[in-house]
């Protein structure tokens, strides 16, 4: 678990995982993989395991990100083959089908081979519509499907459901696995292949001297071959990657439901957000199962107050499964979404050629960041990849154009708050567990009264390039609306491209 963060947990986090040093000398490795999520981690296994000497590093703990928050389905792109089609062509979305299902078989092979107890499973994914209007997307959908070489079929209706969904696609074949338990197995097979893990040790900066790349930690030094940034979205380019996607909040809610009163499958539909839904078992034992119900996304730092999105969902939830008793989980997380649908995996743009980067991955991280690990270690290992060109991060967004510009006149809208007063006007407003911005002349300080009414006065100005920041009061959190870092109420770094903390500030007395 991210001890830093203060927010949320979902129900994977009751799972422990493995502990590691905290790195505090100089060393030298082959690869040096930053983050210990499920890009980071696949990339060093597959690396360590082609005999590469790899030295995984991350900022708070194994599994600490966004893999902790996960529903962990394995299915078709969100942003659907028709869309994929019409932007790429034909000849793309077939790569893009190759490269799902090339992903979720590595998963499944690695869980076999290594012998993971992950509760890895194959079961068939759906795809409806809430609304009529969203009838004739399925039916792009699946002429789109089809073309790219999917297994797609036409249904009146997903069976066995409570509800009667309309016309649906099913998708036989997708997956889902409990995604820290798949983390843990993954960090100890990579520690039998010689893997080196060092945790709470943040990369601040990487420099390139005499083909040696020098990851710089708060405590210690990495030089290294090649460096790959895992961290979900990336800390070391300051600007071009994140014109190109935009970071989202998403929420899930972990509700009980009678053993067997539920189809085993996956379920999603085609709204803007939409609604993914799976179940699990807490355990053997249990009586019950969790259905896993997420949506209600909105971009980051742009709802303080966002717990009216779990009643949302709740209330969907019970209309539509009136089997439905306690709510036992609640959490949010964050999804970086490509302006032109596909993710971003491979050489970091403008920056040493053995720097690579996997990021954009949309609700579809499990597949994306595997994706990504696969391509990543052919190119460290001099291997072509026919993948190489679609998922390019240097690629110009010739395709996505209209999103790519609205995001953008979003983000740069945000730099509007610094004429804006302040949320209050004394610091002895802010109630007890809140935080709120304050302004005093042209600088605004972002304040957080704990429980026993102590103040954390820091400054609002985001430490990427400087947006103001925005509380969050279901996280506990500062969100930056421009690009998506996220603070603790001290002004620590939970979510990138932030790199260094939130500075202090001190009240007036
Ligand atoms: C609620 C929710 C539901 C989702 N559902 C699905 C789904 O059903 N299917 C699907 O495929 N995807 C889904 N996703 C997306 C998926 O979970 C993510 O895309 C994926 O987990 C991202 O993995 P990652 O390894 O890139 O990042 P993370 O898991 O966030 O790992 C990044 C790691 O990098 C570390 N780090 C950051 N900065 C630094 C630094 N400077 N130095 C060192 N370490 C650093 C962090 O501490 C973290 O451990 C969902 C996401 C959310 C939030
Ligand atoms: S994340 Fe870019 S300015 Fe805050």
């Amino acid at each position: 678990m991210n001890n830093l963060s203060m927010g949320s947990q979902s129900i994977w986090m009751r799972t422990a995982l493995p502990q590691f040093p905290v790195l505090r000398e100089k060393l030298d490795t082959e690869v040096c993989v930053i983050g210990g999520g499920i890009a980071g981690l696949t990339t060093a296994y597959l690396l360590a395991r082609e005999g590469k000497r790899v030295t995984l590093i991350d900022a708070a703990e194994i599994g600490g990100g966004e893999t902790a928050r996960t529903t962990a389905h394995f299915f078709p792109p969100d942003n659907r083959y028709f869309a994929i089609e019409e932007a790429f062509g034909t000849s793309k979305a077939r790569l893009v089908a190759e490269s799902f299902q090339q992903a979720t078989a590595l998963v499944e092979s690695i869980v076999k081979s290594e012998k993971l107890d992950c509760e890895f499973e194959r079961l068939d994914g759906y795809l409806f519509s809430l609304t009529l209007d969203g009838y004739a997307d399925l039916d792009k959908e699946f002429d789109a499907a089809r073309q790219a070489g999917i297994e797609v079929y036409r249904k009146e209706r997903v069976p066995d459901l409570s509800f009667n969904t309309g016309p649906c696609l099913k998708f036989p074949n997708q997956a889902q696995f409990h995604p820290l338990k798949y983390l843990k197995g993954l960090a100890e097979a990579f520690q039998r292949n010689r893997g080196a893990i060092y945790t709470w040790t943040r990369a601040l900066d990487i420099r390139s001297h005499d083909d040696i790349l020098t990851v710089t930690t708060e405590n210690g030094a990495i030089a290294a071959h090649s460096v790959v940034v895992a961290t979900n979205t990336p800390f070391n380019d300051f600007v071009v990657m994140h014109t190109k996607q935009a970071s989202y909040r998403t929420y899930v809610l972990g509700i009980r439901v009678p053993k067997g009163s539920v189809p085993r499958i996956l379920l999603w539909d085609n709204g803007d957000p939409y609604y993914y839904i799976r179940l699990t078992t807490p355990d053997e034992k249990s009586e019950h199962e969790i259905l896993v119900v997420g949506g209600a996304d909105h971009k980051v730092g742009q709802d303080e107050h966002p717990h009216h999105r779990f009643d949302e969902i709740e209330k969907w939830v019970r209309q539509h499964y009136p089997m439905t008793g306690s709510v036992d989980f609640k959490w949010s997380g964050q999804v970086m979404e490509p302006a032109d649908g596909v993710g971003y995996m491979g050489r970091n743009p403008m920056d040493d050629k053995n720097i690579y980067i996997i990021t954009g991955d949309s609700g579809n991280g499990m597949t994306h960041c595997t994706v990504g690990a696969i391509l990543i270690t052919d190119l460290i290992m001099g291997r072509t990849n026919s993948w190489l060109d679609l998922y390019d991060p240097a690629r110009k967004p010739t395709h996505g154009v209209p999103e790519f510009l609205k995001e953008l006149g979003n983000t740069l809208a945000q730099y509007g708050d610094w004429v804006k007063g302040g949320d209050v006007v004394s610091p002895r407003k802010i109630p007890p567990g809140e935080g709120a911005i304050l302004r005093k002349g042209g600088k605004k300080m972002a304040i957080y009264c704990d429980d026993k009414g102590k103040l954390y006065p820091l400054s609002a100005a985001c430490t990427h390039l400087g947006c103001v920041i925005s509380w969050n009061a279901t996280e506990k959190s500062w969100d930056c609306p421009c690009h998506g870092s996220r603070f603790s109420v001290t002004g620590k770094v939970l979510h990138g491209p932030a790199a260094q903390p939130l500075k202090v500030m001190q009240l007036d007395p």
